[in-house]
């Protein structure tokens, strides 16, 4: 089977895609510049799979590295997860993001264009739907006005993309809007460890369980939810990772050159306090938390209508959240020091 450049392939969705994709037959080839992540995940990921993973050290913004990768391992699609995501960074450093985010996907596609590459995987988030008016959002759902300048990357990028393949007709692409991603690989060997403090919620849960933070913060508690924080579609890392195998298999049975989008999730909301009274279980303690003012850029709920992912991807999600806050805080417990 083919080589498939994957961008951002040693942080936490791009280790575990890398794994789903050599287990499906594919050869995973790595690109990545630790910003967010860190070399040893290579062996990690080369220790799962049972394969040798290539991986090159190197920024996506750097036009020349994608004929330095393709000269020795022609791949034939690029998922590109390489991107900045804390939410908050970027509302202080908007530029920051719309460099690293826009540009990286810019020379991307033009070192695509220009070595003939036809197939596109995208990350995309929920994001792209701004502050919904209904919490449970379809494809169809409008594209509001991005929350931050991270949100506003993607919907850039996926417009770009679009606009490009509708101008140039010779490539296809898939989008793929996740909701929220968490959990670890069962093996324990790969799961989410970001550098620096971390900004999502479950990364931040088994920290300070761990003793590496003091307290969680709840941000607001006057939402319109039922208990009044936010609701988010949490699902686990390896159905998300399962979901690139899904749209390669699709991009490669596909003669037209269109984009096609389609969210990632499970279709179930579940509120913080809810996510901390399962981990309450699941840990068998008491977590430090209280509630703190609300963080800019939250909207109230979302949760995803995967209907189109199951029937025209031939995917669905798995694992329950339990199984990935589970898995989440066995593989905090083994990497404690
Ligand atoms: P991550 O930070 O763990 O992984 C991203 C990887 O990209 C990191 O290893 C980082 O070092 C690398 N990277 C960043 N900029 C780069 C550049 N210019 N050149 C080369 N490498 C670069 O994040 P993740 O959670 O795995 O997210 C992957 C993608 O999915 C991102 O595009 C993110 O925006 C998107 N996404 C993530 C979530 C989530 O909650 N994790 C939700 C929706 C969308
Ligand atoms: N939260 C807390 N305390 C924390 C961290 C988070 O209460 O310390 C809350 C947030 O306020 C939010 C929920 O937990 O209500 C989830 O927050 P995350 O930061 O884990 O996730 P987000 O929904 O804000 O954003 C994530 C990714 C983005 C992605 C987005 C939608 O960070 O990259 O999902 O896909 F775009």
């Amino acid at each position: 089977m083919a080589y498939v450049l994957v961008t951002g392939g040693t942080g936490f969705i791009g280790s575990h895609t890398a794994v789903a994709l050599a287990e499906a037959g594919f050869k995973p080839v790595l690109l990545d510049n630790l910003s967010n992540s860190e070399k040893s995940v290579v062996e990690s990921i080369e220790k799962v799979a049972g394969i040798q993973v290539p991986f090159f050290e190197g920024d996506c913004r750097d036009g020349v590295i994608y004929e330095k990768i393709y000269a020795e391992y022609p791949f034939d699609a690029v998922i590109h997860f390489a991107a900045y995501k804390a939410v908050g960074e970027s509302v202080q450093l908007p530029f920051k993001y719309y460099d690293n985010n826009i540009n990286s996907t810019v020379i991307l596609l033009d070192a695509m264009m220009k070595l003939g590459i036809d197939k596109l995987v995208f990350s995309s988030s929920c994001t792209v739907y701004g502050k919904p008016e209904k919490p449970f959002v379809t494809e169809q759902s409008p594209l509001n006005k991005p929350e931050s300048p991270y949100g506003y990357t993607k919907l850039v990028c996926e417009q770009m993309i679009e606009q490009v393949i509708d101008l140039k007709q010779n490539m296809r692409a898939v989008l793929l809007r996740y909701f929220n991603p968490i959990g670890a690989h069962e093996s324990l060997l790969l799961g989410e460890n970001p550098i620096g403090v971390p900004n999502n919620l479950v990364p931040f849960i088994t920290q300070t369980a761990i003793g590496k933070r003091d307290k969680l913060s709840v941000f607001g508690n006057d939402y319109n939810t039922p208990d009044g924080t936010c609701v988010r579609d949490y699902i686990h890392v390896c159905d998300v990772a399962e979901a690139h195998v899904s749209a390669l298999a699709y991009l490669n049975q596909k003669n037209d050159s269109g984009v096609h989008k389609f969210n990632i999730g499970t279709g179930r909301g579940y509120s913080v306090l809810e996510i901390v009274k399962t981990f309450e279980e699941i840990s068998g303690d008491a977590l430090n938390w209280e509630f703190a003012p609300r963080r800019f850029g939250d909207i109230d709920a979302i949760y995803a209508s995967t209907e189109l992912a199951n029937t025209e991807l031939n995917w669905q999600s798995k694992r329950t959240m339990k199984d990935a806050i589970e898995h989440a805080w066995n593989w905090e417990l083994k990497h404690k020091s």
